[in-house]
C-alpha cells in the first residue's frame, strides 16, 4: 500500500500565495465587472531590461545553430556567468567570493526550500515570526517539527519580530542549529546593522550553528552603511549561506533566475563531529536533482551584470522604490503605523486592531486592491497586511485613492 508523508497533513490546508490567488479568483469570478489591483505577491509588472532582452534573443539564436547550440549545462551554472557574479555582486565590493562558489539556479524560493534537505532531521530549526513561509513549510515537509497548535508548530524555536524590537529577530535564549534570516525583510521591510549581523556570526561561530541568509531583495539596499551580503561580515564564511535571486533584482519571476553563495570554508558536522562541505553536499545534491537553468536564461542573466544592464537594473528599482514611497506616505498619512518601504517594495502595515484576513477582505471587497494578510507570514504577523510595490505607477496611485476612499 503506498503511504503518504503524514508531514504533509501537518501543513495549513495551502500554500499562502496559492489561498490568496485563489480567494481572488473568485472574487473576479463573482465580480467580472470590477478591475482589480494586484499588490500582494512580490511580482513584477514591468519589462525585462532591454540589455537582458537583447542578451536573451542572442542565446536563441545560439541554439538555432548546430555550431553554438547547447545541450545540458552545468548544473550550478555557466562559468560565464558563475565569473560575472562574483566579480560585480563580490570582488568589487571587497569581499571575497569566487565564482566556483556560486550556484545558479532557477529561483531562491527553490534554493531556500532545498538547502534543509542536507541537514539532519533531528536539528533545531530558528525562525522569524512572521517570515517568509517557504522556509518553515519545507521543514514541516521534512517532519523537522510536531503539529500545528495555536498558529505554531511544536518544536520550532520561533524568534518574534514585533513592532517592541523593530521587527528584529533577537538571538535565541536556547541552543539552535539552523537559523533562517532575511534582509531587507520579507514581510517587514526592515534591514539589519553591520553590527547586528556581526553578532549573529558570532553566534553562529560560537554555537556551531549554520545561517541561511536570504538577500533576495539586497538591491533595493539605497544606503552603503547597510550590509547588502552576510559576506561583508568577517568570519561569516564559515557559518552561513546566502541566497540572492534576480527575481525582483531585475524583474526575472517569470524567467527564472538565482544564484546561492556557498563558501568553501561552510562547513557541518556528522555525527563523529568531523567537518562536512556544504558546498560539497550542494553539489551532490543539486547534480543528482538540476540540470540547471537554460542557456539563454544565463545569457540574459549575464546581461544584468553588464554596465548597461547595472544601470537599467538600477533604474527598474528605483521604479519600484518609488511605488513604496507613495504606498508607505499614504497609509501614513492615514494614521496606520508601516515599517518597510524604504529598502524594500514591501510595506508592513499595522491594521489598527483588525484581523489580517478581515483588511485583505475588506480591501478586497470595497477597493479591489489585493494585499497580503500579515498572518499568513506566522503568528506575529496577525493585526499587520503587506502591500507590495510592484506595479505600474498608475496602478499604485489608482489603489491608494481608491484605499483612501474605501477607508474613509
Ligand atoms: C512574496 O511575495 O513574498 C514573494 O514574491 C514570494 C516569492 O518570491 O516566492
Amino acid at each position: 500500500m503506498i503511504k503518504v508523508n503524514e508531514n504533509y497533513s501537518k501543513l495549513n490546508d495551502s500554500y499562502l500565495f496559492f489561498k490568496i490567488a485563489e480567494k481572488v479568483n473568485n472574487y473576479q469570478k463573482n465580480h467580472p465587472e470590477k478591475d482589480i489591483i494586484k499588490l500582494g505577491i512580490g511580482d513584477v509588472t514591468r519589462a525585462l531590461p532591454k540589455v537582458c532582452i537583447e542578451a536573451f534573443h542572442r542565446g536563441v539564436d545560439d541554439m538555432a545553430e548546430d555550431s553554438t547550440f547547447h545541450g545540458y549545462g552545468p548544473s550550478s551554472g555557466y562559468d560565464f556567468l558563475r565569473e560575472k557574479i562574483a566579480l560585480e555582486d563580490f570582488k568589487k565590493r571587497g569581499i571575497e567570493i569566487s565564482a566556483d562558489e556560486i550556484f545558479v539556479s532557477d529561483g531562491s524560493k527553490c534554493d531556500t526550500g532545498n538547502t534543509q534537505e542536507l541537514f539532519a532531521d533531528d536539528i533545531s530549526i530558528a525562525i522569524p515570526d512572521p517570515v517568509y513561509p517557504v522556509y518553515l513549510d519545507t521543514n514541516v515537509m521534512a517532519g523537522r517539527t510536531g503539529d500545528f497548535k495555536d498558529g505554531r508548530y511544536d518544536g520550532v524555536v520561533y524568534m518574534d519580530c514585533t513592532k517592541e524590537n523593530n521587527f528584529m529577530p533577537e538571538i535565541p535564549d536556547k541552543p539552535v542549529d539552523l537559523i533562517y534570516l532575511c534582509f531587507p525583510n520579507n514581510p517587514a521591510g526592515t534591514t539589519i546593522t553591520k553590527v547586528d549581523l556581526e553578532k549573529w556570526v558570532e553566534y553562529a561561530r560560537d554555537t556551531k550553528a549554520l545561517i541561511l541568509y536570504d538577500a533576495a531583495y539586497e538591491a533595493f539596499i539605497r544606503d552603503d552603511e547597510i550590509p547588502r551580503s552576510i559576506f561583508e561580515i568577517k568570519g561569516a564564511e564559515k557559518v552561513a549561506v546566502e541566497f540572492r535571486s534576480l527575481s525582483k533584482t531585475a524583474g526575472f519571476t517569470g524567467t527564472r533566475c538565482a544564484y546561492t553563495i556557498i563558501p568553501k570554508q561552510c562547513m557541518v558536522f556528522d555525527n563523529t563531529g568531523a567537518k562536512i562541505s556544504v558546498q560539497k553536499l550542494w553539489n551532490r545534491r543539486q547534480s543528482t536533482k538540476f540540470n540547471g537553468v537554460s542557456y539563454p536564461v544565463q545569457r540574459a542573466a549575464e546581461a544584468v551584470f553588464s554596465d548597461e544592464g547595472k544601470a537599467q537594473t538600477k533604474e527598474l528599482i528605483s521604479y519600484y522604490l518609488g511605488n513604496a514611497a507613495i504606498i508607505r506616505n499614504a497609509l501614513e498619512s492615514l494614521g496606520f503605523e508601516c515599517a518597510g518601504g524604504e529598502h524594500s517594495p514591501y510595506i508592513w502595515v499595522d491594521g489598527k486592531g483588525k484581523e489580517s484576513w478581515d483588511f485583505f477582505d475588506m480591501l478586497l471587497d470595497k477597493a479591489q486592491v489585493v494585499c497580503t494578510p500579515g498572518a499568513g507570514f506566522g503568528r506575529c504577523g496577525e493585526g499587520y497586511i503587506r502591500i507590495s510595490a510592484f506595479n505600474s505607477r498608475e496602478k499604485v496611485e489608482q489603489a491608494i485613492s481608491r484605499i483612501k476612499e474605501a477607508l474613509k
